[in-house]
């Protein structure tokens, strides 16, 4: 198979968490037989610098050239003062709405071998396996009208949250069918009590689920869903929300399980798969080398699960990444006090020899 995929490592540990992942995709592609065509572009801060525009045409033409989109991270303090629409952020979330991802998927699974990094006990988080399902192109985050106005002193702000039936259901879709093939349970994420557009979101999801007699929908308050969250983890299956509940939980999430630097996501739904890991630019490790790269290399095999219908080929990357942790990989920010930690580029080098070993393996098997 031909893999056509458009790479934007974009601003602090975005390159260097990137090139691991491209070398894990093109040690994939090798051992697969499969070609990969790859062209880099800018993002973000680093798009701000070269062409004073967060998500050039250049860039939003090769996305939409290629099937999947690899994103490192975009942010930077260098632009915190830059009115929003010149801010890195805005990049990304323009360019998640050039790709029709309206589907946020964030997957948090406990690694039994991290369990020394979980802030919770091991009998709370053991057997955590939870995909957040986060609607991305709806909510406060796109609705208008939205501003700032009035004199210095006296001014307000307006944000607007608006969500129509149409947009609830085809992500309430995407969850339902995620659901049915996995443990079969949907919890759908809202705040019926005080929000309209929670009321309709409830409405419309509880409407659907008669389509899916098999998955077990059930509702919650999203600060009820919070709490739970952190208290019984292991119980959740597949989390349903809107964009900035999505937000907030996905991080939430992720500081169950202990780091935000193993976590991975796609946005799927348009006709080009955006994969990017959660964690952000990290400005303040950036250029050191020491960032964990498992958030993009799990990123990547999302993209071949999502975009390219390779499962085996994703498996062989999760695979990978468990056996690595397994055999003691640490980089910094996943090791306990006294454990030898890896550099970025060995990490890849680890996942990349895993990789290889474990297609052959198969490859064997096979003939
Ligand atoms: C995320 C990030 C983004 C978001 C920011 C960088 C715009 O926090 O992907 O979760 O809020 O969606
Ligand atoms: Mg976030």
């Amino acid at each position: 198979m031909r893999l056509r995929v458009t790479s934007l490592p974009g601003d602090g540990i975005g390159p260097e968490v990137i090139r691991q992942a491209i070398r894990v995709l093109e040690a994939v592609a090798g051992s697969f037989g499969h070609e990969l065509e790859l062209t880099e572009r800018e993002i973000g801060g680093a798009a701000l610098t070269a062409f004073g525009d967060p998500l050039p045409p250049t860039t939003i033409a090769s996305c939409l050239a290629s099937q999947a989109v690899l994103l490192g991270a975009v942010g930077s303090p260098a632009f915190d003062r830059n009115p929003r629409e010149l801010r890195p952020e805005a990049g990304l979330l323009r360019l998640r709405q050039e790709l029709g991802a309206f589907a946020n998927l964030r997957p948090v699974v406990y690694y039994p071998a991290l369990r020394a990094i979980s802030p919770l006990r091991e009998e709370v988080v053991r057997g955590t396996d939870i995909l957040v399902v986060r609607e991305l192109l709806g909510g406060l985050y796109f609705g208008q009208p939205r501003s700032i106005e009035g004199a210095m002193g006296a001014r307000h702000a307006v944000n607007t949250m608006r969500y129509s039936e149409q947009e609830i259901e085809r992500i309430a879709l995407v969850a339902f069918e995620l659901a049915r093939s996995r443990r079969k349970r949907l919890l759908s994420v809202d705040k019926a009590n005080v929000l309209e557009c929670s009321r309709l979101w409830r409405e419309v999801v509880t409407r659907m689920s008669a389509d899916y007699p098999d998955v077990h929908l059930s509702h919650q308050y999203v600060d009820s869903a919070a709490m739970m969250l952190v208290l019984k983890p292991a119980e959740f299956d597949v989390v349903l929300t809107e964009n900035m509940f999505g937000d907030i939980l996905s991080d939430q999430a992720a500081g169950v399980i202990g780091s935000l630097g193993l976590m991975a996501s796609a946005s799927i739904g348009g006709p080009v798969g955006l994969y990017e890991p959660v964690h952000g630019s990290a400005p303040d490790i950036a250029g050191q080398g020491v960032a964990n790269p498992l958030g993009a290399i799990l990123s990547v095999a999302l993209m071949l699960r999502h975009t390219y219908q390779l499962a085996k080929e994703a498996e062989c990357v999760e695979a990978a990444v468990v056996a690595a942790l397994e055999a003691g990989l640490r980089t910094r920010d996943i090791a306990k006090a006294g454990e030898r930690t890896v550099k970025t580029e060995e990490a890849g080098t680890w996942i990349v020899e895993l990789v290889r070993a474990t297609a052959k393996t198969k490859d064997r098997a096979i003939s």
